[in-house]
């Protein structure tokens, strides 16, 4: 049977993807399936917590039962839902993949094709809902917010430039947990499966064997209990 190491916590967690709209019928997206977010929201129910999910654009994935969710579409909406819902929750999990840019301005009409030629679209950087985080619990604004877990999704065929970047990743980002994911061909987004490493603040580091996404939801649950339970 199941721990129920994560009773009368209260956890957050981002998943899908972020969509920029540019005009009334087009946007920027990604690929993120948001199974890795809802296998992690699921498990964490099951495990004692109570759970949001701040969902962008998913797969049409089933709620998991016993989880509350909160739609949005786009990086400022996801931002909004999670440093409100931060302010009561012990954990804060940010599996979402957050477009890093949007559109500078979203077109009233459709966007014409014009004369063939192809249009530029002029971009923004969107917040980092992550970093932003991070420096609210630094200025005492998130008192009960105790684990933070960032996830990075790197390329490079040699694991050492994975991890390098990894590493530089939680150095700038300051959460407690950093789950890495090694994507590429066949990997990460849109499948069942998911393969990494698990880097905590404190320097330990763990590789994550491929597995389901529903057994790394388990192994990334296992390192959330030990810092809350360490601190
Ligand atoms: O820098 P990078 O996008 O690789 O960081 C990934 C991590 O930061 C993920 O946990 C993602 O959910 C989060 N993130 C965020 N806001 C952004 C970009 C990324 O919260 N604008």
């Amino acid at each position: 049977s199941l721990p129920r190491d994560l009773t009368g916590c209260t956890l957050v967690v981002t998943a899908g993807g972020t969509r920029e709209p540019l005009d009334p019928v087009r946007f920027l997206g990604n690929r993120s399936s948001g199974k890795q977010g809802f296998a992690l929201a699921r498990l964490a129910v099951q495990r004692g917590a109570s759970v949001t999910v701040v969902a962008g654009a998913t797969a049409e994935l089933p709620v998991p039962a016993g989880v509350r969710v909160v739609n949005v579409t786009t990086a400022e909406q996801m931002r909004k839902a999670v440093h409100q819902l931060s302010e009561r929750a012990d954990i804060v999990i940010m599996a979402a993949a957050v477009a890093d840019f949007r559109p500078v301005s979203v077109a009233e009409s459709k966007i014409k094709k014009g004369n063939d030629e192809p249009t530029s679209i002029p971009l923004v950087k969107n917040p980092d809902i992550l970093a932003e985080v991070v420096k609210r619990r630094d200025q005492g604004e998130l008192p009960v917010t105790r684990v933070i877990v960032g996830f990075a999704a790197e390329t490079g065929d040699e694991q050492g430039d994975v991890l390098t970047h990894a590493r530089s990743k939680l150095n700038r980002k300051r959460c407690d947990l950093l789950v890495v994911n090694a994507v590429g061909e066949g990997k990460a987004f849109e499948v069942d499966s998911n393969m990494g490493w698990l880097l905590k603040a404190d320097g330990t580091e763990s590789a994550l064997p491929l597995s389901s996404k529903n057994l790394m939801a388990s192994r990334i649950l296992d390192a959330v209990s030990s810092v809350l339970h360490t601190s």
